[in-house]
């Protein structure tokens, strides 16, 4: 039985990830062109992949990530690669005030704005819950709250150009695995409230779309660093995903699963058997490979 449901669902993903992908019409680098789009993370990994992307296709780019040593080199690249104009502006986006900082740049060099690509995490440990609040409140604020300060502060642009959002999220913000409480919970907040909001802006026949990017494992540094001692599977190639997100955001797609047949048939186990694709998560994992934690103080052990 079981059996029977490991092929048929994997089957039945892939064929709903092509129907999800077809019909949406056709994506040309053309669409870019000209277009102005602030991204943020964009110092490495996804980030830095779609600023270059987006510089061959001959956009505008604004980058933003926190340190400004890569950020300036990425930038120097998209020059060379072709891009309209590029620029960059550092700083954390734990501070919503530079959330709102960066938007307000793209309006004072571009006048408008016809793409957010929010992209950007804080650090992540892949590790037990620790009892660190502190910590979940930090990834909350750089995670969350910052894409929805940028977001409030670029929607009058957006509306006039009738632009896009694209929200960069993770399996991680649709099913949870263990290790990543604190992530989990910052990328589970992303599809509420941009669900939310995509509801509003139809009921108020706002003109910007919403495309939520449910990413699966991609092999950035970062990621690799952070997981590759306990998770066994290949990394999808952050070049094809980072054009995967351009592409489905030009096209307003409501969401990208990426790599495909893997997020799709996640999510489709994720409603007809929970319970299985738990156990299937928690197998994948090398559990001896992640470090427990010490037990509280004064504990007596
Ligand atoms: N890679 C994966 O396997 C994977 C899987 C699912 C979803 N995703 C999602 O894909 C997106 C990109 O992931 P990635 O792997 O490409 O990440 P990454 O390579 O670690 O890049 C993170 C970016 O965020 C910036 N950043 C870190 N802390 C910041 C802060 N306090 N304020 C402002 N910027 C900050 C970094 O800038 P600095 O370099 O200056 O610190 C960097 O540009 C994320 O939303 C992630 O959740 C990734
Ligand atoms: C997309 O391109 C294909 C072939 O290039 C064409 O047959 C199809 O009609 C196009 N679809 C749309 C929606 O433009
Ligand atoms: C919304 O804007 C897009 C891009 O300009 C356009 O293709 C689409 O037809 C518009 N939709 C509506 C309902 O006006």
């Amino acid at each position: 039985m079981w059996l029977l449901l490991m092929v048929l669902i994997p089957l039945l993903g892939l064929a709903l990830a092509v129907y999800f992908y077809s019909g949406h019409g056709n994506f040309s680098k053309e669409m870019l062109r000209g277009k102005r789009v602030l991204v943020t993370g964009a110092s490495s990994g996804i980030g830095e992949q779609m600023a270059y992307h987006l510089a061959r296709m001959g956009a505008h780019v604004l980058l933003t990530a926190w340190t400004d040593t890569k950020l300036e080199q990425v930038m120097e690249k998209c020059l060379d690669l072709g891009a309209a104009s590029a620029r960059y502006m550092s700083g954390s986006m734990e501070n919503t005030a530079f959330a709102e900082e960066v938007v307000k740049e793209a309006e004072n060099t571009w006048g408008g704005l016809d793409m957010l690509i929010l992209n950007h995490i804080g650090q992540t440990f892949y590790d037990f819950f620790n009892g660190d609040v502190a910590h979940v409140r930090k990834l909350m604020e750089i995670n969350f709250l910052s894409y929805v300060a940028m977001t409030a502060a670029a929607l009058p642009m957006l509306e006039e150009s009738k632009g896009s959002i694209v929200v960069v999220s993770s399996v991680s913000g649709k099913v949870a695995s263990p290790f990543v409480a604190p992530y989990s919970a910052s990328k589970f907040a992303l599809e509420g409230f941009f669900s939310s909001l995509r509801h509003e802006f139809i009921i108020k026949n706002i003109n910007v779309s919403i495309t939520l990017c449910i990413l699966g494992y991609i092999n950035t540094e970062s990621a690799v660093r952070a997981v590759s001692h306990a998770v066994k599977l290949k990394p999808a190639p952050k070049e094809e995903c980072a054009l995967e997100i351009i592409r489905s955001g030009v096209l307003r797609q409501r969401e990208l699963h990426y790599p495909a047949s893997t997020v799709t048939t996640t999510l489709l186990l994720r409603n007809l058997a929970p319970r299985l694709l738990d156990s299937l998560i928690r197998s994948s994992i090398q559990l001896e490979n992640i470090k427990r934690p010490p037990p509280p103080q004064g504990s007596g052990h």
